[in-house]
């Protein structure tokens, strides 16, 4: 599997903004995106028109969306469906991202019905999981990624492949923060996420794709993806220029 480079661009820039980052980007990537690096970009809905269509012009880039509401159509006022991400050119998604569940108030039960939902309407999903500062001083790193990997993929048995679900781990307390995880703890949640994520899904989740992500920035990212069990990064505030994020892409 490509390592995939992802780039969540949180509620930040205009449609013009986006548009123009996002062109930026592939301009830079143009020619000099390794075989084995994919790129994906989660704007903001209200731009996803008109970025999706310059990532999917360029082999190995794709658009996503932050998130959804897992049904098909009906009255959800102010909620997105997966087809009509699907019909915008979206291919993945995220779901439980650290600041749905700890602002927006999400939990374990409803980010589990988004993976499963999303899935079956066809997207590709990536799972967030991580634990809070005061979790980890509680010593419950272990107890919460369980928890959270097995309410996330409850429904998920005999859908989810190494093609179509990633998970990303991203520590709370990395997110924004400027303080990443170092690697002997990156190497541990990630090897416990692999132990579980084969134990849940025996056939495929050897390959799924892990994903780090919290404060991910062009000086490590380096040496982040090349560390046992990382398949990839999830990247916030080094995402939203194209300069540092290329540089992230091509570390
Ligand atoms: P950050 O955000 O890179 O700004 O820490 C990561 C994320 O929220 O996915």
């Amino acid at each position: 599997m490509k390592k995939l480079m992802a780039a969540n661009w949180k509620m930040y820039k205009t449609v013009a903004e986006g548009a123009a980052t996002a062109a930026e980007l592939v301009g830079l990537l143009d020619g000099r995106l390794p075989a084995d690096r994919e790129v994906l970009v989660c704007p903001s809905f209200t731009m996803l028109s008109a970025v999706a269509p310059i990532l999917s012009k360029t082999p190995g880039c794709s658009a996503g969306a932050q998130n959804f509401y897992p049904a098909g159509q009906g009255a959800f006022t102010g909620e997105i469906a997966p087809e009509q991400l699907l019909d915008l050119g979206c291919a993945y998604a995220l779901a439980g991202h650290s600041e749905r569940r700890h602002v927006l108030g999400e939990g374990d039960e409803l980010v589990g019905r988004k993976v499963t939902f999303g899935l079956g309407a066809g997207l590709r999903m990536i799972l967030c999981v991580g634990e809070t500062i005061e979790e980890r001083r509680a010593g419950q790193v272990e107890t919460v990624l369980a928890r959270q990997l097995e309410k996330g993929l409850e429904g998920v048995l005999g859908t989810a492949t190494a093609g179509n679900l990633a998970v990303a781990y991203e520590p709370v307390w990395a997110i924004g923060t400027g303080e990443v995880a170092g690697p002997a703890e990156i190497l541990a949640a990630h090897a416990f996420v692999r132990e579980k994520l084969v134990a849940l899904l025996p056939t495929e989740g050897a390959s799924v794709r892990i994903l780090y992500g919290g404060s991910v920035k062009p000086d490590n990212a380096g040496i982040i993806i090349r560390l046992d069990n990382v398949d990839g990064v999830l990247v916030g505030g080094a995402s939203l220029k194209a300069d540092s994020f290329s540089q992230i892409v091509l570390a």
